[in-house]
């Protein structure tokens, strides 16, 4: 393959964004990062894409852990999409310095709006806005798939100023905190028992103890477990009741748990 695309995903945003992008630039795969963290397998296409969701306004911890197992893959041309839900801040500069510390090059960092999976504030927003997104992103990547095809460099995609200032500070000031944010996950009574929490989730952070699902305080904050969950069962605080679920329509559980160690 010419380009091998690999992506994180919670809800599947990335997971799609990532298949658009190589049907746009052909000769291309699509490879889970975590798949890859596994096992580690040579990689030998001439240009590499990440794809994955921004999180608390910068890039998610399992995305930084790999890009430090990379090994050196200099001569190779570096792109990304960073999906998110309208704030792209500083992720793709944070991505851009992560990787000039291992002596790699992104050349292009594109900010991708899509419906947010980020529940606590909220749903995913009304269906019609979602498609309007979904089409946006189609558009933008196939607007930028020639200057990919000829490894193009392209400005690194921001947001403004004063988001990059105080988001990054609080991104900073919460990035520990994150594996135990979990804390407010529980399941209510619709809980069956039946483990997709458990099974979808990509930092194996979840058992079933007397049956129901028990958090061990490893979470990556994705959000996987509570939106895929068959029964609405799960949530996070006392407002997530009150919210639509959300995950990628054309991305379906078995996408995902395919991805999982
Ligand atoms: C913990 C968490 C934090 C998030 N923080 C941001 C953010 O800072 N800015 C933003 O625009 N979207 C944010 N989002 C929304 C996601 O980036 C967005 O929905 C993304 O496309 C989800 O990708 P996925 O479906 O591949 O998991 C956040 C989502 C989660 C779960």
């Amino acid at each position: 393959m010419r380009t091998s695309i690999f992506y994180y995903t919670g809800t599947g945003n990335s997971l799609w964004v990532a298949r658009q992008a190589a049907e746009a630039l052909g000769d291309a795969d699509v490879r889970s990062m975590s798949a890859w963290l596994q096992a580690r397998p040579a990689i030998d296409s001439t240009s590499i894409g990440l794809v994955f969701p921004v999180y608390i306004w910068g890039v998610p911890a399992p995305v930084m852990r790999f890009v430090a197992a990379l090994p050196d893959l200099r001569d190779r041309y570096f792109f990304a999409f960073a999906t998110n839900g309208g704030q792209v801040s500083n992720t793709l500069v944070q991505l851009q310095k992560l990787m000039a510390g291992r002596g790699l090059r992104l050349s292009a960092g594109f900010d991708i709006p899509m419906p947010s999976n980020y529940i606590p504030w909220g749903g995913p927003g009304p269906r019609q806005v979602q498609e309007q997104r979904f089409q946006a992103a189609q558009a933008k990547i196939a607007a930028n798939a020639a200057g990919l095809k000829l490894r193009r460099d392209t400005p690194i995609e921001k947001g403004p100023l004063w988001q990059r200032i105080v988001f990054s500070a609080i991104y900073k000031a919460c990035f520990g905190y994150v594996p135990r944010m979990d804390a407010k996950f529980f399941a209510d009574e619709k809980c069956t028992n039946c483990g997709v929490c458990a099974k979808v989730c990509p930092a194996r952070n979840i058992t079933i103890e007397s049956g129901k699902p028990l958090w061990h305080h490893t979470c990556e904050q994705c959000f996987a477990c509570l939106q895929w969950c068959p029964t609405e069962a799960i949530q996070y605080g006392k407002r997530t009741v009150r919210f639509e679920r959300y995950h990628h329509p054309a991305v379906a559980l078995k996408d995902v748990l395919k991805t999982r160690p």
